[in-house]
């Protein structure tokens, strides 16, 4: 099964790409900090089995100031890099 990343799982854009992959046949995680977010968005995704979620701050330290605060969902594939385990985000 594929799996996908989702950050800002609990925004606008978030929760429906979250819907959207879990309808594609996708295992999904979710990580949302929840500055603007909310849970609502995303409590009908708990009774699926192939969605998990992750209270998450996703940010670089020394990114470009235009990345510093992601207002929309960025998806990226994971599981095949060593590291990107859910809840085991690295810092640099
Ligand atoms: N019904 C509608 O048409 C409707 C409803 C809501 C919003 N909108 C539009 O959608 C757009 C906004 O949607 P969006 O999905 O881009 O924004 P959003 O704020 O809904 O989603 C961004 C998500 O990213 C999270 N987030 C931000 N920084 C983070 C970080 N560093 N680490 C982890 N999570 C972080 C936030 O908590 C939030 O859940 C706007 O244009 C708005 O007008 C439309």
């Amino acid at each position: 099964m594929k799996k996908v990343l989702i950050t800002g799982a609990a925004g606008f854009l978030g929760s429906h790409l979250s819907d959207r992959f879990l309808a594609e046949g996708f295992h999904v995680v979710g990580m949302d900090n929840l500055i603007t977010g909310n849970m609502d968005n995303i409590s009908h995704l708990f009774k699926e089995e192939h969605f998990e979620f992750y209270q998450q701050l996703i940010a670089l330290r020394k990114a470009h100031p235009a990345f510093r605060m992601p207002s929309t969902a960025m998806i990226q594939k994971y599981g095949k890099t060593k590291g990107t385990e859910p809840g085991r985000i690295r810092k640099r």
